[in-house]
């Protein structure tokens, strides 16, 4: 069963709204380790919209669940992630003018750099997750250039608004898993996962770890970032637990 990350960037988004020091996302990150997160997960975007280095600074030395550090590859934020050292490091394609991560990382034209940058995080014991869209080549290059993980993008699952959508997602989904832990690389899942569409992917065996940050800051909002945490745990065990339903 696949266990939660709570990514906080918008806890961030909320302080950087009027550029003061509340909320402090490292405040979330205890509530929602408190509530029984597997793990914190931030972006340290190159434009510091909402995470900054400070942040992810505190949060190693304060959180004592897995520390995830979305990040792109680019070499003053790969040298942050060398000094800081997080638990994981999940590689993401970052656009200045985007409003969340839009694609999949595309490690076959990025092939050296990804090799080079593994290289570099393992040197620290720092774990390397890839975010791709779940394309064969994709999953084949991250396993030949030593990642770790890698991240399946659910945001086409999230997006689709019909039946036969929803259901050629989750086949996609299911087949990146298999091709995935075909080559030994431990699968991960999330962008666009909410509440409400959660149930279907939490029923995928063989994922073990979501990144779900939207969703759970805009609930906890209304109820607090350890109910909000609680409710999205609660809801993985239950699908889970009913995987043949
Ligand atoms: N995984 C990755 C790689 C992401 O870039 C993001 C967005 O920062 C998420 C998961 C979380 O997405 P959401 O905020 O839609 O839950």
């Amino acid at each position: 069963m696949a266990v939660l990350n709570v990514n906080i960037d918008h806890v961030a988004t909320i302080r950087q709204a009027r550029r003061t020091d509340e909320p402090d996302p490292v405040w979330a990150a205890v509530e929602c380790e408190l509530a029984g997160a597997n793990g914190i997960t931030v972006h340290l975007r190159q434009d510091r919209r909402h995470i900054n280095d400070r942040d992810v600074r505190v949060l190693k030395e304060s959180v004592a669940c897995k520390l995830n550090l979305e990040m792109s590859m680019a070499e003053p934020i790969v040298k942050i992630a060398e000094q800081i050292g997080p638990n994981q490091v999940t590689l993401v394609p970052e656009k200045r003018e985007e409003l969340t991560t839009e694609g999949g990382l595309d490690c076959a034209t990025h092939q050296r750099r990804l090799r080079e940058v593994v290289r570099r995080m393992h040197r620290k014991g720092i774990l390397v997750s890839a975010f791709i869209t779940p394309e064969e080549e994709q999953i084949a290059v991250s396993a030949e250039t030593g990642c770790d993980a890698i991240e399946l993008h659910t945001g086409g699952y999230a997006n689709a608004r019909t039946d036969r959508a929803i259901e050629k997602h989750l086949d996609e989904l299911e087949a990146g898993r298999d091709l995935a832990a075909g080559r030994g690389l431990v699968v991960h899942a999330g962008h666009g996962l909410t509440y409400r569409n959660i149930a279907a992917v939490a029923r995928i065996e063989g994922l073990s770890e979501f990144n779900i940050g939207h969703s759970i800051v805009s609930r906890a909002v209304l109820v607090g970032m350890r109910a909000a945490t609680r409710q999205m745990i609660e809801l993985i065990e239950k699908c889970a637990d009913h995987a043949d339903l």
